[in-house]
């Protein structure tokens, strides 16, 4: 039914309730749907021609709105902390504490940049940010069906918010919840708005946005998106769920990690670049006649 589960790419613990949610989905169509999903490595690519893409972080990382000096010192960040984000021997529990040093780390160099506001839309134009195959099939197709979309990002969402805006994917049925910068009234960069949203908070940040959810309240069936373990958590805020297909893009450490993703993800596409199977499975439910 689905052509795009027979990808080399694709694995599934349990094919038989894999089916069921799919049906339950289709049964429910587009009046009962919502998209929650993660940013960066999910709907952008992890590596391009065996170059790592960048993160919204990275995006400003690399540009020229930090000094040499900085960059380096957030380069060394990246190099301590991101092996601990993917590690496998460590809990969670042992991961957080360090993930809250890592994102405030980051943010107290950025804000000493004196970044300004009226340059991201420039810094994304030249950087190399690149969605996954298939963004604008999905985007377009959840707009013209009315399925809300959360974007729900530990990265920055200024920059994301510049990415989707530049592609012509921000659509209206799209929301993003992101760590959002802070600038003075001259537009430099004065600090990040509310919570810090890390890669293992989002359990947290998902249930303070309860009241979106609330707006909702049909929406009872989700298609989650994510490439992390923490991202599981992104639709708890959701109290009235029906049906829940967890989708998740294993990208690095694949063999350490498969058994783990196959434990919580429903789908696990293996070093997949494209959004084809997510195209494939929302065809499936939003075009029922088909
Ligand atoms: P996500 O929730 O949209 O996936 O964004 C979080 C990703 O950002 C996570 O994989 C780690 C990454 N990151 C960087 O690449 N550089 C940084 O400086 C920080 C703090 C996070
Ligand atoms: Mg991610």
């Amino acid at each position: 039914m689905i052509p795009e589960l027979e990808k080399s790419t694709v694995r599934i613990r349990e094919p038989d309730r894999v089916k069921e949610i799919i049906s339950s989905l289709r049964d429910g169509g587009a009046s009962k749907l919502q998209v929650i999903t993660d940013f960066d490595m999910t709907l952008t690519r992890f590596a391009n021609n065996g170059k790592r893409s960048p993160t919204c972080h990275n995006i400003i990382h690399d540009s020229k709105l930090v000094s040499e000096e900085c960059r380096i010192k957030l380069k060394d960040l990246l190099n301590t902390y991101y092996p601990i984000e993917i590690d496998p021997s460590r809990s969670i529990e042992e991961k957080l504490p360090l993930m809250i040093e890592w994102w405030t780390k980051v943010h107290e160099l950025l804000v000493g940049q004196r970044i300004q506001k009226s340059k991201l839309a420039e810094i994304v134009k030249e950087s190399e940010a690149q969605l996954r195959d298939g963004y604008r099939v999905l985007f377009d197709k959840l707009h013209k069906c009315n399925v809300p979309v959360f974007i729900f990002s530990a990265g920055v969402g200024d920059i994301l918010e510049e990415i989707i805006r530049q592609v012509g994917i921000y659509h209206q049925n799209v929301t993003v919840v992101s760590n959002f910068m802070d600038f003075d009234e001259n537009g430099v960069l004065k600090g990040f708005k509310g919570e810090i949203i890390h890669i293992y908070n989002k359990r947290e940040g998902a249930l303070r946005n309860t009241e979106h959810f609330q707006q909702l309240m049909g929406h009872s069936n989700i298609v989650l998106l994510g490439d992390s373990l923490g991202d599981l958590s992104m639709a708890d805020g959701v109290q009235n769920q029906e049906n829940i297909l967890k989708i998740g893009f294993l990208n690095d450490k694949v063999d350490q990690l498969l058994d783990k993703y196959l434990a919580s993800y429903d789908i696990v596409l293996l070093s997949d670049e494209t959004l084809d199977v997510v195209n494939g499975i929302l065809q499936h439910i939003l075009n029922p006649g088909q």
